[in-house]
């Protein structure tokens, strides 16, 4: 990650905050006041009671992620998916000396982030694991509650890989070893946002992201190997058969969930790298949601191009949990074969979805629904598929239900719905006009 925030600041996408913040609620409020105005990084170089600085919003910008992945036109879905077309089954890894400091848990920066948070959380932390029985390693995140210095409670997710390699090693009555890696480099980030067949290895994607071997370092007290110039690594084993109060937290949708029974994560060793600096992730925020876009847009693309033709690409709002497709049209009822094959690809983020002609920008939801406003009749445009399951979270069945929407134009008029432009507009900079 320090290649990248040193690659950010040459770029003028790093801002520096020099005054003191609170890491309780004060260092969250001026990130999400900033993600406002700026998708750039901010770091903040003087928290209050830490020995190293926080960086925030490194990844909240999906022109950086576009960027990062070779998609300069802000396509993410099929440069991601060419780019894991080249990817190796297995991990080109590069095992080098472990040259890291021990530090305590609670030397670490606590942010809590929002009112009625149960304390400070670890929000970016990505853990890593191997299969307790084929060894292939998954990466993911999952928010992880400070206790103290020997535990942290973590929440997995019923959908996640990693919830079965905790399950296979707790059929066996075993902790299940992993490592929570805090300010990676990019190609780990990425690499954990995404979603992959479960057999298929997430260090994998990291290296094709990598483009060369990726140097791993040994843990000190798990059987892992970790990226080497990982700011901080939390080592140690999730416990089996023990759940504890965690939460509430306040999560992406932008409420809180309650304290819940979840897992055990018995930490054994901290460890830094020189001069480490800490990432905090606010949840909810660009930083959140966008590369959970990435991951869920680039699951949904690939599922749709495997099966109809037209898909030219794939936009997905988790908070909205909405997923927004661009097409060729090339039949009648095309969009909602499209709407159908959507909301079977993704069981949590298609409660609704809309397709759209390739001239709307799907990153706009008031494009796209203008769209669907002025391209034809409300009624016979949007389908209800009623008593359909959603996201998991739902014990009052709220997100049962799907609504889909054709915000394509009729066919056989597609003329009479040009959109107007201005000859040349595309190619103004304003910093020429305004002096
Ligand atoms: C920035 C970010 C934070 C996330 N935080 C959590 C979390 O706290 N708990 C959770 O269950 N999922 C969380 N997710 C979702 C998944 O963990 C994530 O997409 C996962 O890495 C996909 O791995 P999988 O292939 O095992 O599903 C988060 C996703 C992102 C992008």
């Amino acid at each position: 990650m320090r290649a990248y925030l040193d690659s950010l600041r040459d770029a003028g996408d790093l801002h520096v905050v020099r005054r003191e913040v609170d890491p309780k609620h004060e260092l969250a409020a001026v990130t999400a006041a900033f993600q406002k105005r700026n998708d750039g990084a901010i770091l903040f170089e003087n928290v209050r009671g830490a020995a190293m600085p926080v960086v925030s919003n490194v990844y909240g910008s999906r022109r950086r992620l576009c960027a990062l992945i070779g998609a300069p036109d802000l396509a993410f879905c099929p440069a991601w998916d060419r780019l894991m077309a080249g990817a190796p089954e297995r991990a080109d890894l590069q095992q080098v000396p472990g040259n890291r400091r021990r530090v305590a848990l609670s030397d670490l920066p606590q942010p809590v982030y929002f009112e009625k948070d149960a304390g400070p959380y670890i929000t970016s932390g990505i853990l890593l694991a191997n299969h307790p029985e084929t060894g292939v390693p998954t990466l993911s995140f999952h928010r992880a509650m400070h206790v103290d210095d020997g535990e942290l409670r973590i929440r997995i997710g019923a959908s996640h890989d990693l919830t079965r390699y905790q399950q296979t090693a707790e059929a066996k009555d075993e902790p299940l070893e992993a490592a929570i890696l805090i300010g990676t480099a990019p190609e780990i980030f990425l690499a954990a946002c995404a979603s992959i067949p479960p057999d298929a290895d997430e260090l994998a994607v990291a290296n094709a992201l990598a483009g060369g071997p990726l140097d791993m370092a040994p843990c000190e007290t798990v059987g892992l190997s970790a990226p080497a110039d990982t700011q901080i690594v939390v080592e140690g084993r999730i416990l089996p058969h023990e759940r504890r109060p965690e939460g509430p937290f306040g999560e992406f949708m932008g409420y809180y969930v309650p304290e819940e029974p979840n897992h055990v994560f018995e930490v054994t060793a901290v460890t830094a790298c020189a001069d480490p600096v800490y990432h905090a992730l606010v949840c909810g925020s660009p930083e959140d949601l966008i590369p959970l876009e990435t991951a869920v847009a680039s699951k949904i693309y690939r599922h749709l191009t495997a099966r109809l033709p037209g898909i030219l690409d794939v936009a997905c709002n988790p908070q909205l949990l909405n997923t927004a497709v661009k097409i060729r049209p090339q039949y009648d009822g095309h969009a909602r074969h499209v709407m159908l094959a959507a909301f079977g690809a993704h069981m949590d983020y298609s409660k609704t979805c809309m397709v759209t002609d390739e001239d709307v920008d799907i990153h706009d939801l008031n494009d796209v629904w203008w769209a669907f406003v002025t391209r034809g009749r409300a009624d016979t445009r949007s389908l209800v598929v009623p008593d359909v399951p959603g996201f998991y979270r739902d014990p009052h069945r709220d997100h049962w239900g799907r609504l889909g929407i054709d915000a394509t134009k009729p066919r056989g008029r597609e003329a009479e719905f040009e959109r107007k432009r201005i000859p040349g507009g595309e190619r103004i900079d304003l910093a020429d006009w305004l002096a």
